[in-house]
């Protein structure tokens, strides 16, 4: 039997055998195969319906995913089923209007068939200068489904950037202003789905869109595809994809989980297992609001709960702002004075001070003592690596080996200490040694976006236990080489059973 999907599904590939590959990418053309439609409508239709449901694909193309959301409404169960649909499809391209109008007269006719009412309007105008869209006022009942097109825009010269710009901070792309747009327009007790890149998760510049889901929504699940192209196994999209299913945000549950799945594409959806993860697992608490996902079940960091936290240590961010402490800071050493770290010192694995640097000391009076710390073990890292260092993290075991009490450390490196007690040389050294094991860069780098590992990042890592990480600093030697650190870390995580039980006995 020929279903709505199928038809919308043949509608849009069609349209796009038309167009080149040029055409379709500078257009954002890329249709959503029958499979995932479903996927994605299911589950965000799941559950009982309100009466009235209003559904909207803001950038619709032949409609595949509408088809897909009123097949799923119309299956369900009699009293589940809502009394009334009413469809709102976008789509810019005139040449796709036809189609839509015959599709949309074939879910008016099932709708009636099923005994629910039906309307539809199709729009054949930009969704995002649309009074809908501009309205930011929240429609009751509205289930939104979107696979949006991906465009860079221009930020100043875009009217749509401008007019949006609550969703724009540096360079905006246009599926996170339909995301942002459509989110603002979520009621409570709306639902709203979307397939993207992943980068909306963690990118800098999708900071401003990432705070409007999340102002308005609750995202409740996301499934990542992991094959770079199977998301669209017809368009070679070269992204990674995900998919966003969401609720109009009424209060924050506290405890709420995000059930995460993973595929690597549509064929295998059956077969992927789901995981529940609280909220803060995947959403990061400071201003950037990251979003990251976690692993497959063939990762080492599976199982581990431990954090840096349980394991007693913090992780800060060094005090000393150069510019608020000038008159502390120091070209030469004198009297009263001790090291002052800044980024140049800190190489992988190794701590060189001084480096005939300008200004490496720093004054330790008690005025400038808050920003000191104790000259003890620890473990120093950059906050800021360039893109094209083999590891995210350049960190290195400090064992308090430089002169004084105390010692500065620059705004831009973070450290690792056991407040109220001591870090041990093995434990600075392990510690070190496995943040830059190519394990942990691994795991960063699966992390949508991001080039930098912040201190909130660094929290919410999963670690092996102490004794693995104390095992490491142990036989990893003084400046291990990376593929030292690999070979080091590799032995003792495999071996980690008979570590762990040996503590235990
Ligand atoms: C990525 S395609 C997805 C089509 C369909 N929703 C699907 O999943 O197969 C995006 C569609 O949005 C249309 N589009 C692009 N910019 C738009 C805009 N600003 N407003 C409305 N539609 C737009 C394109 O013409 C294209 O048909």
């Amino acid at each position: 039997m020929t279903t709505l999907v199928d038809i919308a599904n043949a509608s849009g590939r069609s349209f796009t055998t038309t167009l080149t590959r040029a055409e379709q990418r500078e257009m954002g053309q890329f249709m959503t195969p029958p499979t995932i439609a479903r996927f994605m409508a299911e589950r965000l239709v799941a559950g009982p319906s309100q009466y009235h449901v209003r559904v909207l694909e803001p950038a619709a193309g032949g409609g595949i995913l509408a088809a897909a959301v009123v097949e799923a409404l119309l299956a369900k169960a009699p009293a589940d089923r809502p009394g009334r649909i009413e469809l709102m499809l976008y789509e810019l391209d005139t040449r796709l209007i036809p189609n839509l109008r015959d599709l949309c007269l074939l879910m008016s006719q099932s709708s009636v068939l099923a005994g629910v009412e039906f309307d539809f309007v199709i729009e054949n105008v930009d969704f995002l200068m649309s009074p809908l869209a501009l309205s930011g006022e929240q429609l009751p009942g509205l289930v939104t489904i979107s696979n949006p097109p991906f465009l860079k825009l221009n930020k100043t010269t875009d009217a749509r950037a401008r007019l949006h710009a609550y969703a724009v901070h540096g360079q905006p792309n246009i599926y996170a202003l339909f995301m942002a747009a459509t989110a603002r327009l979520t009621a409570p007790g709306g639902r709203w789905c979307f397939i993207t890149p992943r980068s909306w998760m963690a990118g800098e510049y999708f900071k401003a869109a990432r705070h409007t889901l999340l102002r308005h929504l609750n995202i409740d699940s996301l499934h990542a595809f992991e094959s770079r192209t199977e998301g669209f196994e017809e368009d070679a999209v070269l992204q990674e994809t995900v998919i966003a299913w969401a609720s109009g945000r009424a209060t924050v549950e506290h405890g709420a989980n995000i059930m995460v799945t993973r595929s690597q594409g549509g064929a295998d959806l059956a077969t992927a297992g789901v995981q529940a993860l609280p909220v803060e697992r995947v959403v990061g608490d400071d201003e950037h609001a990251m979003f990251s996902l976690p692993r497959d079940a063939t990762n080492p960091f599976e199982g581990w709960t431990a954090t840096l936290k349980t394991h007693g240590f913090e992780v800060s961010t060094g005090r000393v702002v150069a510019f608020r402490a000038s008159e502390y800071i120091r070209e030469y050493s004198g009297v009263g004075t001790v090291p002052l770290l800044w980024l140049q010192h800190v190489r992988q694995q190794q701590i060189l001070w001084p480096v005939q640097k300008k200004r490496e000391h720093i004054l330790a009076s008690a005025q400038s003592a808050w920003m000191l710390v104790p000259n003890a073990p620890m473990v120093v890292m950059r906050r800021f690596s360039p893109k094209e260092d083999e590891r995210r993290v350049t960190c290195a075991a400090y064992l308090g080996q430089l002169p004084g009490d105390a010692i500065g450390l620059e705004n831009h490196l973070n450290y690792i200490y056991r407040p109220g007690g001591h870090m041990t040389p093995a434990e600075a050294r392990g510690l070190a040694a496995f943040l830059a094991s190519s394990v942990v860069d691994a795991h960063f780098r699966a992390l949508a976006g991001s080039t930098q590992v912040n201190a909130t990042e660094l929290r919410k890592l999963p670690f092996p236990p102490l004794a693995v990480l104390v095992h490491i600093g142990e036989i990893v030697g003084d400046f291990p080489s990376l593929n030292r650190i690999d070979q080091v870390v590799n032995v003792a995580l495999t071996a980690q059973r008979p570590i762990e039980e040996a503590t235990t006995a």
